[in-house]
């Protein structure tokens, strides 16, 4: 079996998750290749919820294109649930974030939610976090600052730069990559989270940092992981 078909078996899982919630609420809804399985997967059935809220513009496309409402998140009073995918999760339930880029925002609605519903392929289990580089969402000016600030962490920071959009091209993409909200991502290669919760809030107080993609604050709940057996469902207090 290989990594879509995975996530794919996840996405379908997912999609019988939240089915098992009361009809007529609204569900917060992920970004990346894992939580497009899922979209894909919730579409024939999105008439159990009245809306979604999106956490970022490649999946509020997606959500629109099926069909779904997608409502303004400041309009929402409260969320049962939020389903998204992760970099690497944790046996806490502790997950890094942001690969693709949609950190903030995903922040922001798992916040919002009463529970974090992860969705993921077992690869992205480990036992600690830190293994995936660390993104880091921050505003533009305040580059030169806050890569000295994450430097003292001990890791390699790097700014994370846009692929190229011309496939002819085989040349090195120069520009940053800038996300939904304006902002630029550094990623922070080589640290060993052994204290999520104290990386996440010591990063969160520097200056120019947006948001960090460490979610030990916002953790998951619940961890739907698929490999070749099935998919398995585990719950973190
Ligand atoms: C995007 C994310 C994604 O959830 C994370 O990168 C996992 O993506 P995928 O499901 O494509 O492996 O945090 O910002």
């Amino acid at each position: 079996m290989n990594q879509d078909q995975l996530k794919q078996m996840v996405g379908e899982a997912a999609k019988d998750e939240v089915l098992k919630l009361p009809a007529g609420q609204i569900l917060g809804i992920g970004t990346g290749s894992t939580a497009n399985c899922f979209i894909d997967a919730l579409a024939p059935h999105k008439d159990h919820f009245v809306g979604t809220v999106s956490s970022s513009n490649a999946t509020t496309e997606r959500l629109l294109k099926h069909g779904f409402k997608v409502l303004d998140p400041n309009l929402v009073q409260s969320l049962p649930a939020y389903v998204d995918g992760a970099d690497e999760i944790d046996p806490a339930g502790n997950m890094i974030k942001g690969g693709g880029g949609a950190l903030t925002r995903e922040k922001i609605i798992a916040s919002m939610a009463k529970q974090f519903i992860c969705i993921c392929d077992s690869s992205k289990q480990v036992a600690v976090l830190g293994n995936f580089a660390l993104p880091v969402e921050i505003i533009p000016l305040a580059k030169g600052v806050v890569t000295k600030e994450l430097e003292r962490l001990g890791g390699k920071v790097t700014l994370r730069l846009a692929k190229s959009t011309r496939a002819d091209l085989n040349q090195t993409p120069s520009e940053p990559f800038v996300t939904d909200n304006g902002g630029w991502i550094l990623d922070i290669a080589g640290l060993s989270i052994t204290d999520p919760v104290k990386l996440e809030s010591q990063i969160n107080q520097i200056a120019g940092v947006i948001t960090v993609g460490l979610f030990a604050k916002e953790k998951a709940d619940v961890l739907l992981v698929s490999n070749a057996t099935g998919v398995s469902r585990l719950t973190f207090s």
